[in-house]
Parts: structure tokens; sequence; C-alpha cells
């Protein structure tokens, strides 16, 4: 089943918005596999953002990142991927439609609020960076047939 790495991060958890977000994903029927409230270490930052350690942004993201805690998530489901992205909006809050995550609770790039995994492939790598096989939870919600 098709998986998807998500981080609240610091500017998410400090506003108050981890409920609010977790919500969204999960009543859109996805599953909740792998829940972790964390201080994420310099070298994790910037391992997850390595893509983009040559551009401007990243010294300051990777500070940002690392100055308050995260909420570390993997949800699992058909197309969890793409729809994940979809739910979070686009990457700058100010161009991102309202009703996405981003399009309700953001106005600056530097603090979109949650990072979601691009591609299946990059939801991969990311869920094993980010989490311990022995920590994330196979199981199947009683609801399943309501939603599929
Ligand atoms: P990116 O992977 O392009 O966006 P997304 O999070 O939507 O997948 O960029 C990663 C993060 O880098 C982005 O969430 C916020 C930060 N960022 C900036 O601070 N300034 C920028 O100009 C860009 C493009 C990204």
């Amino acid at each position: 089943m098709e998986r998807t790495f998500l981080a609240i991060k610091p500017d998410g958890v400090q506003r108050g918005l981890v409920g609010e977000i977790i919500r969204r994903f999960e009543t859109k029927g996805f599953t909740l596999v792998g829940l972790k409230f964390m201080k994420v270490s310099k070298e994790l930052a910037e391992k997850h953002y390595d893509v983009h350690r040559e551009r401007p942004f990243f010294p300051g993201l990777v500070e940002f990142i690392i100055s308050s805690p995260v909420v570390a998530m993997v949800w699992q489901g058909e197309g969890v991927v793409a729809a994940a992205r979809k739910i979070i909006g686009a990457t700058n809050p100010l161009t991102a439609e309202p009703g996405t995550i981003r399009g309700d609770f953001g106005v600056n790039v530097g603090r979109n609020l949650i990072h979601g995994s691009d591609a299946q492939e990059t939801a991969q790598t990311e869920i094993a960076l980010w989490f311990k096989e022995e920590e994330l939870v196979a199981w199947q919600p009683h609801s399943t047939p309501w939603l599929s």
C-alpha cells in the first residue's frame, strides 16, 4: 500500500495547528502508520533537504527546521502521495488555494507549516530517513470498507 512522509514544521506546532492538520488527513480517510514528536538534528534536516543544498534559502531553512519541535508522520492509502500534496497546497502559501492547509493558514514561503513527499520514490527515501521500520505500525482500520 502506498505511503507518504509528512512533517508538521515548527511553525505549525508553535501556532497550535497540529490537531487541525492531522484532522484533515484523518477525515479524508488516510491511515496513520507512524507518528513522532521530535526535535530535528542538523544532520537530519540537512539530509532531508539535501536536494536544496545549493539554494540560497538552504541555511535558513535548516535553522528553521531545527529551531523547535516537529511532528513527523507516515500516512498510508491509495494515491496518498499526490493527494497529500493537494491537501497541503502550493509551496508559497500566498498562491496556495483556499481549502488547502497552506492556503488556509500561511502567508510566508519559508513558514509554510507542513512538508509532504513530492513523489512515491521520494516518500520511500524520506520514510527510511525519518523512521525505523519498527516505528511503523501496520494495521487495518475497521472502517476501511466504507471508504473504498
Ligand atoms: P520545495 O521542495 O520546493 O517545496 P515543497 O515544500 O512544497 O515541496 O521547497 C522546500 C522548502 O523550502 C519549502 O517548503 C519552503 C522552503 N523554500 C523557501 O524557503 N524559499 C523558496 O524560495 C523555496 C522554493 C522553498
